[in-house]
């Protein structure tokens, strides 16, 4: 009797200095009790989780999907194992390669044990070698971009020299002068516009999550281009559900990524076009679709349009879309064009706030 006291004190031991973080919970996903290492991992203290549910360790961008396809695995096969996003008490987001496997008695479940290995160091990793990548591109981009500022100097110079004759000339011609200085300007805005979106591509900003109202964020914007949609006779209407649409976002990108996309819209109509933007919400995920009526996408270009550079445009840089697809990324969502010939439909997931 004392000797199988003393051994479940030492399986208890074990249980509380693994330094791996341990969990457990009973069959419902109550927490019973959970270890020291993760209360260093995750912040809590076991008086603070016990009698809690594991929805406290939930991460935003895990969908419920994610959560109901691993119970279903648990139930089935007994077990489950793979990487996941956690959240510490302080909101801060842990990677970690979880464990889950259950606790037996007398042949009967009574609860499950979950271990999580702290992913965070091999993740940085992964994410250095991603950026190095990113550079590789950046790289080209840098070789493309010098390509594509040696037309236009060459056009800025010999158009300075022209206006230049001119005014050394007796017969000043007004006119001639003036039409040569626009077309100086004009190249002058190009390369502006090519440098900047160069530097806002390769400067990428770190993405700040926080919870936001996404129908605010889609309203506010009405306001930045409704001088341009006036001029153009084009009407941007909005399709949103009556409730707030709270989800994490980078508010900033999200603007971003929606000027960008109705610029494309505006672009790419005619005088009385229209733009519409919705939003739709189900269990798993946010749906923010932005449509036009404008000519739409040929099926051989539908490829490439997220790609760095690819511009139909005479004017265009190509990367509009590119850096809308990188910062929809950087919010864990994703951005899809739907073959919705005549007019451009995206489509932009975003994941709910699962708390
Ligand atoms: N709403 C749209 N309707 C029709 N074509 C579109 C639309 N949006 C994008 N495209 C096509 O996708 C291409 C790439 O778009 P993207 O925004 O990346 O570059 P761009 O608009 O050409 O240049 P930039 O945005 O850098 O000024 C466009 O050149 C155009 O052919
Ligand atoms: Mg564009």
């Amino acid at each position: 009797m004392n000797n199988s006291k003393h051994s479940v004190s030492i399986f208890y031991n074990a249980f509380l200095y693994s330094t791996d973080a341990i969990i457990l919970t009973d069959t419902k996903g109550t927490i019973t009790d959970i270890n020291k290492a993760f209360t260093k991992l995750f912040g809590w203290e076991p008086e603070e989780v016990i009698g809690k549910t594991t929805k406290i360790l939930r991460s935003p961008g895990t969908s419920n999907e994610f959560y109901e396809t691993m119970w279903q695995s648990i139930n089935k096969h007994g077990k489950w194992k793979g990487e996941i996003t956690n959240k510490h008490k302080n909101g801060t987001l842990i990677p970690v390669l979880l464990s889950i496997t259950p606790i037996v008695e007398n042949k009967r479940i009574i609860g499950y044990m979950g271990i999580d290995i702290d992913m965070t160091e091999s993740k940085k990793l992964q994410e250095q070698m991603a950026r190095s990548e990113r550079f590789a591109t950046i790289g080209q981009m840098a070789a493309k971009i010098a390509h594509e500022i040696r037309n236009p100097l060459s056009s800025i110079s010999l158009n300075a020299e022209l206006l230049g004759d001119e005014i050394q000339s007796l017969s000043f011609d007004k006119n001639e002068a003036d039409s040569l200085l626009k077309s100086i300007m004009n190249e002058v805005d190009r390369l502006a516009k090519l440098t900047n979106e160069y530097l806002q591509f390769s400067r990428m900003p770190a993405t700040v999550l926080n919870k936001h109202d996404l129908k605010k964020v889609v309203s506010n914007i009405k306001l930045f281009v409704e001088k341009e949609l006036k001029s153009k006779k084009i009407s941007l209407q909005l399709d949103l559900p009556p409730e707030p649409v709270i989800l994490y976002l980078d508010k900033d990108k999200m603007k971003q990524v929606l000027l960008n996309m109705i610029r494309n819209s505006i672009e790419s109509l005619n005088n009385n076009g229209f733009i519409n933007i919705s939003i739709k919400q189900n269990q798993i995920e946010t749906h923010l679709l932005v449509s036009d009526n404008g000519p739409g996408i040929e099926k051989e270009d539908q490829q490439k349009i997220f790609e760095p550079f690819y511009t139909t445009k005479k004017v265009g840089t190509g990367l509009g879309l590119a850096i809308c697809k990188q910062m929809v990324e950087d919010q864990n969502g994703s951005i899809h064009f739907l073959n919705n010939k005549p007019g451009a439909q995206f489509l932009i997931i975003l994941p709910n706030d699962s708390n």
